[in-house]
């Protein structure tokens, strides 16, 4: 289970997740674009940008963007639906092939903590570090650890026209994950994929910045830009450089 990340992204994902689709991700957009103040010829990298749907609003928003991801079948999917071609690229996060450097680099949507690791999600922010221009900023969109551990369903049920899915959360207190089995039935027969999230609170996120020379300068418990507390769904970080004198 431990390369989960490698089997999980299939197209079955983009019906799994379907509530996860570009109606959330346009909102998002125009709501970080009001408190982020980027700049009109900024350089952005949706890093893990799954089938596109940050993305291409991006792009639809004049912001210079392109994407990675290790799914071949998600890359396929924003080529084809989203007309992503030449905008996307296999990779792997630990590894950012580009040599580009970055006013922002985003992350969305809880694409971080997929290695048991501590060593390999730093190394995640190391890359962050690496392709970010010296005053370049990144936002990472993540689970409150807190708010998955006070209202974790352990089974679920759900039932589509053409298919349904069972799924079965627990937390991992070896590992500090949170991980779930998805068991999805339709006409082609039953398949299952497994997830396994870390648990990482803000906290243990200042530690892993530090240790990749990264700062956190805002946290938001939201998309609107509340602040982040114990109680909020999400927590987004927003920082850059610990040199960059960032306020
Ligand atoms: C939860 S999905 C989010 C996708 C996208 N950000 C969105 O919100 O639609 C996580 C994404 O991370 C990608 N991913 C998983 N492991 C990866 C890795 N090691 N390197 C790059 N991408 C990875 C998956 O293929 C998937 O598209």
């Amino acid at each position: 289970m431990k390369n989960w990340y490698k089997d999980a992204f299939t197209e079955d994902y983009i019906h799994i997740y379907q509530h996860r689709n570009q109606t959330e991700a346009t909102i998002l957009i125009d709501r970080l674009l009001k408190f982020l103040n980027l700049p009109g010829d900024s350089l952005c990298l949706d890093l893990c940008c799954g089938f596109g749907r940050h993305l291409s609003y991006l792009l639809d928003q004049g912001i210079n963007t392109y994407g990675l991801d290790l799914s071949q079948p998600l890359l396929e999917n924003a080529v084809e639906i989203r007309q992503l071609s030449g905008r996307v690229i296999l990779g792997d996060m630990r590894h950012i092939p580009f040599s580009k450097s970055f006013d922002f680099v985003f992350s969305f949507f809880s694409s971080f903590g997929y290695f048991h690791r501590d060593s390999e999600n730093i190394q995640v922010l190391q890359e962050i570090n690496r392709v970010l221009k010296p005053k370049g900023r990144f936002l990472i969109d993540y689970l409150n650890a807190e708010h998955v551990k006070d209202n974790l369903r352990e089974h679920d049920l759900r039932c589509y026209d053409n298919f349904t899915v069972k799924q079965k959360r627990w937390i991992n207190s070896d590992l500090n994950t949170v991980e779930k089995e998805l068991i999805i039935e339709d006409v082609k027969g039953e398949r299952s994929y497994f997830e396994s999230v870390k648990l990482y609170d803000l906290v243990d996120f200042r530690q892993l910045c530090s240790a990749s020379n990264l700062k956190i300068t805002h946290e938001f418990g939201d998309a609107i830009g509340k602040p982040f507390d114990i109680g909020s769904s999400r927590l987004i970080m927003v920082g850059g450089k610990i040199d960059s004198h960032l306020s």
